[in-house]
């Protein structure tokens, strides 16, 4: 049968970066590097169109716009690729949004939060993610997207 044009495939990958990820390239670029989100976005969107994907990237330093963009990826999201940054740590209202998903979740750490300070081993995301990349640097996310890709 033919997909039809609201077919998960069809739509976009939501690729959310959450607080201070805007500064990636000037914030402690010993830890991040010195990728700009912007950059990685453009890298992000060549490696989405040699897979035949949408991707559609945002960033906020807002809980509560993460929140709802959450919400809008259960209708209008064929995945999500998550670095939700310092909420990674704390945000149950990250974690309950994510748990209304029934799409693939890809939380994304630059960094590898395991060899840093104990408040970042814990992950209120983890546990409603499909999967997690963590401390590849910034070519997580377009592993993200390949992961993604073999699923949908
Ligand atoms: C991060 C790791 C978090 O602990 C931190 O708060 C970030 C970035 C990462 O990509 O390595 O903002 O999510």
């Amino acid at each position: 049968m033919a997909k039809s044009s609201s077919s998960k495939a069809s739509k976009p990958v939501f690729v959310l970066n959450g607080p201070n990820l805007n500064l990636l390239g000037q914030r402690e670029p010993e830890i991040y590097g010195s990728t700009t989100l912007a950059e990685i976005e453009k890298q992000v969107k060549a490696k989405a169109k040699s897979l035949g994907l949408a991707v559609d990237c945002r960033q906020s330093n807002h809980e509560g716009e993460l929140v709802d963009w959450i919400q809008e990826a259960r209708v209008k999201a064929s995945a999500v690729i998550l670095n939700a940054g310092a909420y990674s740590h704390t945000s149950i209202a990250i974690h309950d949004a994510l748990a209304t998903l029934d799409i693939p979740v890809v939380e994304v750490h630059i960094s590898n939060v395991y060899k840093r300070e104990s408040f970042r081993h814990h992950s209120t995301i983890s546990p409603v993610a499909t999967g997690v990349i963590c401390g590849l640097g910034t070519i997580g996310y377009a592993l993200a997207l390949e992961a993604i890709h073999s699923k949908i």
